[in-house]
């Protein structure tokens, strides 16, 4: 039996949402008179459950309720949950960036967190400083941090920098030292927030990679991020926030299933979730996707299946032309088929129009294996993008399932481009 190595009991988190006046100041006397006596905290029982399509009907929200798990020595944790779900707060009461407002945490061993970027670093010391600042948190002498510096620059790659303030540095260069950092000084347990995603591809696969290693040196790890094929590569156990509390816990897969179900179900049926808004203008957004094998949506596949993708649109706004852009990535965030552009119409859809289409991959093109999908609509140049679905953040994984080898042996070679059927 591994030990544990983390344990939060209880744990919750309240905000005050930003308000100031009469109302809150008050708030805060009548909480600092009932703390004087020894008392309960009274706000602490009117907060809301963070839910933010509901409006709350206090000032306080509970950010974290009652959050209850552990983790064991060796554990590759994978925290997942929409935006607002709570994951960083949690990451920052377990890194001791803030504090719980009730229960408690336990922790044993040292921890290095790499949270919101530029959280650890001195903004006025150079690279180099922050290095040793760091190093000596974590509680490490002087030569032991030397010993680990070149590896350290090499791997964050921006020796050129290295004695400029950090504050000169791009939030992409930030994330780059501090990801080296925390990984190389040997922690006991890594704390990894979502950004790595600021970070280029190839950097973020070498984090991953570097993840890997610390993981496979018995040490615990806990990831957060919006590629779920990087958390179900990288994890053992995860923990699935929903509005602040738990939804599922223990194996990642499970995690991750419920995760894009929920996400699947909700991005579809709304036109304005916010990271799609974020990536499009909306004028046009899909309604419904949908892979269907043999007249039925499924998402996964066999090797000799034609995978059809039948898509719903409607326009949001009068829009004159439409394209269609679609890339598959396999399990390292490689697009392995990208550039598949086409016009499906250069005429104007009119608001409220709808439009339905299929897309066809022919079969024997994805071998066994998880695929991430990125579709988007834009205009007719592809400089405008209306709307964009992507595995990374709103949609499940497209699964082939295993094949016997001589199926690969006999291998046909697909033929490209799709088959596209305008309905
Ligand atoms: N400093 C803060 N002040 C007030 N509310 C906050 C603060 N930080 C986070 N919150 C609230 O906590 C919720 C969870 O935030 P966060 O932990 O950042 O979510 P996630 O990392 O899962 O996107 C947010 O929806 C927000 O309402
Ligand atoms: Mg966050």
């Amino acid at each position: 039996m591994s030990k544990i190595v983390l344990k939060a009991t209880n744990v919750s988190k309240q905000y005050r949402l930003g308000q100031l006046g009469m109302g809150t100041i008050s708030d805060d006397l009548n909480r600092w008179w009932h703390k004087a006596r020894g008392k309960e905290d009274p706000y602490l029982k009117v907060g809301d459950v963070n839910d933010k399509s509901v409006k709350g009907k206090s000032d306080y929200v509970w950010s974290l309720k009652d959050i209850n798990f552990e983790v064991k020595q060796g554990d590759v944790l994978g925290i997942i949950g929409k935006n607002g779900a709570g994951k960083s707060t949690l990451l920052k009461i377990l890194s001791q960036v803030t504090k719980a407002t009730t229960g408690q945490v336990k922790i044993r061993g040292r921890i290095a967190a790499l949270l919101e970027v530029g959280t650890g670093f001195h903004p006025d010391l150079s690279g180099r400083e922050n290095v040793f600042l760091n190093g000596a948190i974590l509680g490490m002498t002087k030569p032991e941090i030397l010993s680990k510096f070149d590896e350290i620059v090499d791997f964050s790659g921006i020796e050129k920098y290295i004695d400029t303030p950090v504050k000169r540095y791009s939030s992409g260069m930030m994330v780059r030292l501090g990801f080296a950092v925390a990984a190389h000084l040997d922690p006991e347990i890594l704390i990894v927030d979502e950004v790595l995603a600021v970070g280029d591809a190839e950097f973020q696969k070498k984090c991953l990679n570097k993840m890997k290693d610390v993981a496979g040196q018995g040490r615990t790890i806990l990831f957060v991020s919006h590629n779920i094929q990087a958390i179900s590569n990288l994890c053992t156990t995860g923990l699935l926030l929903n509005n602040g509390q738990i939804e599922t816990q223990g194996n990642i897969e499970d995690c991750i299933k419920k995760y894009v179900t929920n996400s699947r179900t909700e991005t579809l049926k709304t036109i304005g979730i916010e990271d799609r808004l974020k990536r499009g203008t909306g004028n046009i957004v899909f309604e419904e996707l949908k892979p269907v094998k043999n007249g039925e949506e499924s998402w996964e596949f066999n090797y000799d299946d034609e995978i059809t993708f039948q898509f719903k649109l409607i326009a949001g706004e009068n829009t004159k032309g439409l394209g269609f852009y679609l890339a598959v990535r396999n399990p390292f965030s490689e697009e392995i088929i990208s550039n598949f552009k086409t016009i499906i119409t250069e005429n104007t859809l009119n608001k409220g129009e709808r439009i339905s289409f299929t897309v066809a991959l022919p079969k024997k093109t994805l071998r066994t294996g998880q695929y991430g999908l990125y579709f988007a609509l834009a205009n007719n140049d592809f400089k405008i993008f209306y709307d964009v679905l992507d595995t990374n953040i709103n949609m499940p994984l497209l699964n082939i399932n295993p094949v016997s080898m001589d199926v690969h042996e006999n291998a046909g070679f697909a033929t490209l481009p799709f088959n596209l059927k305008i309905n």
